[in-house]
């Protein structure tokens, strides 16, 4: 997805000069451009549920939903909050802990599917619905044994880890499901990690599950599986230029179905971060410059306590200086030239860093800095409360 710095700078002159600048811009018009390329792009027995964990604020998800086919939640919160806007939307259901409660409320809110993470949560599942009176369609959510090469620093599987049924534990699950007609194994599902930049390792891995399922559904004697491969496609923050490649993915798997001659299977993605991140924009205004022990240090209103994505994966996140003319004060306006700078939040901590040794042209105080790449995993998954700083403001432009 383009980003579109002009449009957030007009919106950022349009702004009163004297307010502060603290605020989360989306771009709506561009969301619902991306979205439509990403599906239009996908093989025809593919479906996409976008992971409403990325991002679940109303005016992203009422852009998203007319071009996908549903939603995925992964909380009992989600699922309300999904079937109190979208009634009828197709919803699924995935992620580990799934409380009773949850569970029965899933059932309840007429979720299509759910995808199953143990062989206690069948047994819990299959209690409810005998109660319930209903019978639930379900994937079996699998953990892969994966060569080390192909995961990422983000790995949901592959190794061990407390998502999804490890081999040893799928024949288990599917004896108990062959014995418990309230639960309709559909197929299987499987997400081993997030933050995949390469669109052909991504294939190698989605090859891998193609191969793994029709050898189950050989041995098991399935007949019509359902695949859901899950989500991962990443973000590349580090260098923006090289971002995911969608056009050589989507080539690529209409390749890998028709060799393994899936064109019956329904195929499902339920991406986050690819779908709502480029849509995001976190605007700080720099409230402070100062030297310290050779480095300089740019302090902004707002930091990880509003955007934690530059903390929470690790890296330094890019981002423009937008100038600001408005300068109220009869003293001296710092700012630093052709140098390097370490951008910081108010918080009284050192992790609070948003990004490190970044070269600028030149930043001054009252200047805006505009991080893109944050519509997805930034607002929501940030510590908002901490130090009860001010929220930013939410801005969602047409
Ligand atoms: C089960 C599951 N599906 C989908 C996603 C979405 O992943 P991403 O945002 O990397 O596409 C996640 C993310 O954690 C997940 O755990």
């Amino acid at each position: 997805m383009q980003l579109n710095i002009d449009k957030i700078a007009d919106s950022i002159r349009a702004m009163p000069p004297e307010s502060p600048v603290c605020a989360y811009l989306y771009d709506l018009s561009a969301l619902q451009r991306h979205v439509g390329a990403l599906t239009a792009k996908l093989p025809a027995n593919c479906e996409m549920f976008y992971a409403v964990k990325a991002n679940s604020d109303l005016p992203i998800l009422q852009t998203i939903a007319p071009l996908v086919t549903g939603f995925e939640a992964a909380s009992g919160g989600e699922v309300h909050w999904l079937r109190r806007h979208f009634p009828e939307l197709p919803l699924i259901f995935g992620g580990p802990g799934k409380t009773d409660a949850e569970l029965a409320a899933a059932l309840d809110l007429n979720v299509e599917l759910l995808h199953v993470e143990s062989i206690g949560e069948l047994h819990r599942l299959a209690w409810i619905a005998r109660q319930k009176n209903k019978q639930v369609k379900v994937l079996l959510r699998i953990n892969l044994p994966l060569d080390p090469a192909l995961s990422t620093s983000l790995s949901m599987g592959g190794h061990a880890t407390q998502f999804g049924i490890e081999p040893a534990q799928r024949e288990v699950c599917l004896a108990f499901l062959k014995q418990h007609p309230e639960l309709n194994c559909q197929g299987f599902h499987f997400h081993l990690l997030s933050h995949q930049l390469d669109a052909q390792a991504q294939l190698q891995l989605i090859d891998l599950c193609f191969q793994q399922t029709k050898n189950w559904c050989r041995a098991y004697g399935l007949e019509h599986a359902m695949l859901n491969i899950g989500g991962g496609f990443g973000i590349n923050y580090r260098e923006p230029s090289q971002q995911f490649d969608w056009q050589g993915f989507s080539d690529g798997l209409k390749d890998l179905i028709v060799r393994h001659n899936l064109e019956t299977w329904k195929i499902r993605l339920e991406p986050g971060r690819y779908v709502s991140a480029a849509c995001g924009y976190y605007l700080a205004q720099v409230i402070d410059i100062k030297h310290s022990f050779g480095r300089w240090f740019v302090i902004c209103q707002g930091g990880s306590h509003h955007f934690r994505t530059p903390y929470a994966q690790g890296h330094s996140h890019p981002f423009k200086v937008i100038a600001k003319d408005y300068w109220p004060y009869p003293f001296k306006r710092y700012g630093v030239e052709q140098t390097r700078i370490t951008v910081c939040g108010q918080l009284c901590t050192p992790k609070d860093i948003l990004a490190y040794d970044a070269a600028v042209t030149r930043v001054r105080m009252g200047d805006v800095l505009v991080f893109p790449y944050a519509g997805a995993y930034a607002w929501h998954i940030s510590h908002h409360d901490f130090l009860r700083h001010p929220h930013p403001e939410h801005i969602y432009l047409a």
